[in-house]
């Protein structure tokens, strides 16, 4: 038996809002990890409900390395949220990934540090598999949404996430993309991969690509004033991918075929009540 989604969009740089939801409401959510980035736009979207957080909050307020990411997937999760996409800015690896460009990533290699990783810890221990991070379900919904708007839109990607602020070294940026093979780079997808996981939702992560981060030899190096325009664009596009995604997927939802709604089933190890 399936129950009835809610999609949740966490927009990155550029994305602060939404427009075309019905029954629009900024509402202010309080969670036991504190207060997420900013008050949850929520409304409907083809009668399907829809909460929107700007991950940085409105006005930028918020540093990749001090978005809080337990209280934003909490605060989804406790707004009936079933179904989250992630939309953030990303610099390519690629040359055929070029700027304005989206990849629905699929794997991570997490090298941010000193941000709190877990709902689980000391008195309620959990290992969840993160093996497959996303869920291919929502990708595939997302994906076709953005195709229809016209966006070049690549399937799957490996996401290099740093920790920032400062952009990568010429040295990393081609031990990222020869070594490790890593296909886009960002700051803002972990820990919110690993956490919406352990809420059990199902997450998709939208790589809209704005510059080729420094390792091109045709292109200068990364500059945030250059990126705002590809940046702005993207996130319209991005607006419009959201926008197609209630068609896409089943209101009544059954359940995950990936798992992610279940992926606490075998995770726990804490004895109940100890
Ligand atoms: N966000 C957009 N471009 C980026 C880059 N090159 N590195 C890290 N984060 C980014």
């Amino acid at each position: 038996m399936g129950n009835r989604m809610m999609i949740g969009v966490i927009g990155g740089s550029g994305l602060y809002g939404m427009d075309g939801l019905r029954d629009a409401e900024w509402r202010s959510v309080d969670t036991p990890w504190g207060a997420p980035s900013d008050s949850i736009l929520t409304g409907a979207l083809d009668g399907t409900p829809v909460a929107f957080l700007p991950r940085h909050g409105r006005g930028h307020v918020h540093s990749p390395s001090s978005v809080p990411y337990r209280a934003n997937i909490d605060a989804l999760k406790r707004l009936g949220v079933t179904d989250v996409i992630s939309v953030s800015a990303c610099g390519s690896f690629r040359e055929e990934m070029a700027p304005g460009d989206f990849v629905m990533v699929d794997q991570f290699i997490d090298r941010t540090r000193g941000r709190a990783t877990s709902f689980f810890g000391a008195g309620c221990v959990a290992h969840v598999s993160v093996a497959n991070p996303t869920c291919a379900r929502l990708s595939a919904a997302c994906a076709e949404a953005a195709r229809a708007t016209g966006t070049r839109m690549h399937d799957g990607g490996t996401y290099l996430a740093m920790e920032g602020p400062q952009f990568s070294t010429l040295a990393e940026s081609r031990l990222y993309r020869e070594v490790w093979g890593c296909d886009v780079i960002g700051m803002t997808a972990m820990p919110e991969a690993k956490l919406a996981r352990e809420a059990e939702l199902c997450y998709a992560c939208v790589a809209m690509i704005t510059d080729y981060d420094s390792w091109h030899p045709d292109h200068g190096e990364v500059d945030v004033t250059a990126i705002i325009t590809t940046l702005t664009e993207n996130a319209a596009r991005g607006c419009k991918m959201i926008a197609g995604l209630p068609a896409r997927l089943e209101p009544d939802r059954p359940p995950c075929p990936c798992g992610c709604d279940r992926a606490l089933e075998h995770a726990l190890l804490t004895a109940p009540g100890a």
